[in-house]
């Protein structure tokens, strides 16, 4: 799958309201391991893919700066009148920011936002985002991951489940595939691994996994 098509893929997810990976609470996974990021008070943290996601509001409670980056224009209204907020909305590149108190959302492809655009980021967190991508783009997600913020911390939630029991999204990402996406760059670390209830889907026994990735080298 091309770039191009897996934008297309999500969009259409969003207007037609197929957003079962939405959780109306923040991740328990984030709320349990933040503290293994070490950040200081006010770190700037990047949420690839963000959705619509509580996890958002979650961090920026606990006095963090969010920047998310997400595709549908649907996700990132809904993101922030659902909270009863009337974002700012300015042109950034090819893609648009909207912001409101401590929460920026970059809308439009990861593949078209640059350094520049984002801005320093002290850490990443990762929900969903990884394994919204089919295996053939999940290497460039992640170098460009990589050529955006540079080598900071990560938290990073999996699931890891029999591909052949499910087609994907949300795909089954090894431990032995993170290892060689992130392994130059980064040294691994498995915080917890949790069943997923009632199986993924109601179908599939899976879990979820969730990884502190620290910087072999640190960030300029
Ligand atoms: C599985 S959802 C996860 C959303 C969020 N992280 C959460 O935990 O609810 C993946 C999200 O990534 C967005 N997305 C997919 N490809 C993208 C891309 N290339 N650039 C930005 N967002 C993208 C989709 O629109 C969708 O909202």
């Amino acid at each position: 799958m091309d770039t191009a098509s897996n934008a297309v893929f999500w969009q259409e997810k969003w207007e037609r309201g197929e957003t079962g990976f939405h959780e109306p609470q923040a991740n328990p996974l984030l709320t349990r391991h933040i503290a293994a990021l070490d950040l200081l008070a006010g770190a700037q943290i990047f949420v690839p893919l963000c959705g619509m996601s509580q996890d958002m509001v979650w961090l920026a409670g606990q006095g963090y700066h969010v920047t998310g980056c997400e595709l549908s224009d649907v996700a990132v209204r809904r993101f922030f009148s659902d909270l009863g907020l009337t974002p700012a909305i300015v042109q950034a590149g090819p893609l648009r920011r909207f912001f409101a108190g401590s929460i920026s959302i970059l809308e439009g492809n990861i593949f078209d936002l640059t350094p520049g655009l984002l801005g320093p980021m002290d850490a990443i967190y990762d929900r969903a985002a990884l394994i919204a991508f089919p295996e053939d783009l999940r290497r460039a997600y992640v170098a460009h991951l990589l050529s955006l913020t540079g080598p900071v911390p990560e938290l990073l939630v999996t699931l890891d489940y029999d591909q052949s029991c499910l087609k994907g999204p949300p795909f089954s990402v090894s431990e032995a595939s993170l290892r060689s996406y992130y392994g130059k760059a980064y040294t691994l670390t498995l915080l917890e691994s949790r069943a997923v209830e009632g199986g993924l889907k109601g179908r599939c026994p899976a879990s979820e996994n969730v990884w502190r990735l620290s910087p072999l080298l640190p960030s300029s």
